[in-house]
């Protein structure tokens, strides 16, 4: 069974610990994250985009792709299916189609017309037993070739929106998706502290998971963050993975061109990493 987030941020931010919403993008994306959640006894997110719901052929698919899956492998660790910078009809989408959890990204509009839609949202998801998610103030990353530095939310606002019930915040700390430059000055504490006061301790979450120093992803979780999303890092040991199998010929040897042996390296390296992140990172290995 698919469950609300609600549960697992919450112990998490009282454990100090982070439960990983790990992107899909594909079949073997699901297997490889729920087999590797599995192992580590770890709750998890499944993250899904409106790009990448699109690409599955609609959420509703999606959803029964996770649920079939899940019930053929047999898995016990709580699940959640997460729609990830959700737009207003994206979320009411992901509602109607089954979703356990949404987020709804308003961090574009000014902040009232956020803070309405918000708030129209929030008592949806909740009607429905969803959690969710919204946002403050941008999350950069590279947007056409131009990479911009992570914007710092404003710790009243953030502290206006968790006032409205949301289950966990995103906020912007310096974070931005995708490889972060080589100059990037890195995440900002003083931000996270005064945005984990401003909101009473709510539960927070660090975007751009991807390449941040271990140690300032540990500190982050110490400050509040309970919800640190990855996407690109799997991405990034997927292609490294099918790229080796290739180069080294495999595709041109016996059947070595059969789609579910091409893609078997890249789908056991996502789940290598998967049980890497939730022990050595993210503190969430035992805790489902
Ligand atoms: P990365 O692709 O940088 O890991 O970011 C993922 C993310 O924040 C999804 O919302």
């Amino acid at each position: 069974m698919l469950v609300s987030a609600a549960e697992m941020i919450n112990k998490a931010h009282e454990g100090h610990y982070a439960v990983p919403p790990f992107n899909i993008n594909n079949m073997e994306w699901i297997i490889a994250i729920l087999k590797g959640c599995q192992a580590t006894n770890s709750p998890v997110i499944l993250g899904v985009s409106e790009g990448a719901g699109k690409y599955m052929q609609g959420y509703k698919n999606v959803v029964a792709m996770v649920k079939e899956i899940h019930d053929n492998l047999g898995i016990t660790v709580p699940v959640a299916i997460h729609l990830d910078h959700g737009s207003y009809a994206g979320a009411k989408a992901c509602i109607e189609a089954g979703f356990t959890s949404i987020m709804f990204d308003g961090s574009h509009f000014p902040f009232e017309e956020n803070l309405e839609k918000s708030k129209e949202l929030i008592a949806l998801a909740h009607s429905k037993g969803i959690s969710i998610e919204c946002e403050v103030g941008g999350i950069g990353g590279e947007e056409d070739g131009v990479v911009s530095s992570g914007e710092l939310a404003s710790p009243e606002e953030c502290g206006v929106i968790a006032g409205l019930g949301v289950d966990f915040l995103a906020a912007g700390i310096g974070n931005i998706h995708g490889k972060y430059p080589a100059n990037w000055a890195g995440l900002s504490f003083d931000q996270l502290a005064k945005i984990q006061e401003s909101t009473n301790g709510k539960p927070l979450v660090l975007h751009g998971g991807s390449g941040i120093p271990s140690e300032q992803v540990k500190k982050a979780i110490s400050l509040g963050v309970s919800k640190v999303n990855v996407n690109t890092e799997l991405q990034l040991e997927f292609a490294a993975a099918t790229r080796a199998y290739v180069e080294a010929g495999k595709d041109q040897q016996g059947k070595g061109y059969d789609p579910r042996k091409l893609l078997a390296p890249g789908t056991a390296a996502i789940q290598a990493k998967v049980e890497k992140m939730n022990t050595e990172f993210f503190g969430c290995a035992g805790k489902a």
